[in-house]
């Protein structure tokens, strides 16, 4: 396997999620709970670049797009994009600490699957820096392991999740949907959420075998028709979401008030996705909504989009087995915007 040479990079990225349809079962004996979910990738994207390290250890490096605030990022082992890419290490035998550089653009504990995001992009970088060529399926099995929406993640599009969420068959969708996103400045803890909705539901959960809601959610994205799936769109974690931060109930109606389709708590919230008619509507929706909550938390996204895939490679000066070398391409990456963290900046 050629080895990659110094100044070696590959930048992946992998889409935010939201869940059209979210249905809870009740906790299981490993504290988790099975769900009966619809995934939908949207254009808000983690980025994640992965270099051979420039010291003996690998360092993380965060920035963020569009005022993401990313002060909330762990810049250690607990981050779940270093986790992955220990993990593919581990598993293919692979040696060689990586410096990571994630350019978030996937709001941060806001439901929207960004960590996820993190660690599919990651893998899929570090993946092909190695050579490892571990291909889609062999992923989907690390990243299972990584977290229960780290698979969507990587496959992205518009699939149902049973399981944890893990296990995914492909949706057919005849349409782009547009969609608005008001973030808040304070995220929700997702195992929280799911502790509050144990509680208000007395450990009951919902019936995962009653599929109706799930066939009008598939009847809408096949018709493409947003105001069909605007009234299919529904989330069991709501309530429990809205029980811990109850500014939501407001964000939501304003959102309807002005104009959106349907509101939804994105996963386990605080994100509230609006579904809009068309991407005009929804730019017009952006700009009543940005007077009162901010531009820095509303953001226009579509959906579905691809899931985890190689933005750019930089080979630098490959040595390979046989120790021949090889002029890459430059490395055309413009330098990232503020604001940014570093590893040992606190
Ligand atoms: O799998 P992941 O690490 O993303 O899950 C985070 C937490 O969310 C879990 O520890 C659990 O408390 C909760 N969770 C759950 N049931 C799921 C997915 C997540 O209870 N299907």
């Amino acid at each position: 396997m050629p080895s990659p040479a110094p100044g070696a990079a590959v930048t992946a990225r992998a889409p935010a999620k939201v869940n059209l349809l979210l249905q809870v079962g009740p906790r299981r004996d490993d504290g988790y709970h099975d769900l009966l979910t619809v995934f939908q990738a949207l254009s808000l994207h983690e980025d994640v670049r992965a270099s051979l390290a420039e010291g003996p250890a690998g360092r993380v490096r965060v920035t963020g797009t569009d005022g993401t605030d990313v002060s909330r990022v762990p810049l250690d082992g607990s981050n779940l994009a270093v986790r992955a890419v220990r993990l593919l290490a581990e598993r293919t035998g692979t040696g060689g600490a990586l410096d990571l550089h994630l350019h978030k653009g996937v709001p941060v504990a806001g439901g929207m699957a960004g960590g996820s995001a993190d660690a599919a992009a990651a893998l899929v970088a570090a993946d092909a820096l190695w050579g490892t060529h571990l291909g889609l399926e062999q992923l989907g099995e690390l990243a299972a392991e990584l977290g229960s929406d780290v698979p969507f993640a990587l496959h992205g599009r518009t699939a149902v999740g049973t399981g944890r969420g893990e296990r995914l068959v492909p949706v057919m969708t005849t349409a782009t949907f547009s969609w608005v996103l008001v973030t808040s400045p304070v995220g929700l803890s997702t195992p929280a959420v799911f502790r509050e909705f144990d509680r208000l539901t007395g450990d009951g959960g919902s019936d995962l075998g009653d599929v109706r809601r799930l066939r009008a959610v598939e009847t809408a994205l096949r018709a493409g028709d947003p105001a069909q799936l605007g009234a299919a769109l529904h989330n069991d974690l709501a309530e429990a979401a809205l029980s811990l931060a109850p500014h939501l109930a407001g964000t939501m109606e304003a959102g309807r008030a002005a104009g959106a389709m349907a509101a939804v708590v994105s996963g386990s919230g605080p994100t509230v996705a609006l579904l809009a008619e068309s991407p005009a509507a929804a730019a017009d929706l952006a700009a009543a909504l940005t007077d009162r909550h901010g531009a820095q938390h509303v953001r226009t996204a579509s959906g579905p989009v691809l899931g985890a895939h190689v933005l750019e490679a930089v080979r630098a000066t490959a040595v390979t087995d046989q120790g021949a070398r090889d002029a890459g391409p430059a490395d055309v990456r413009t330098s990232p915007p503020a604001p940014e963290r570093s590893e040992g900046d606190d």
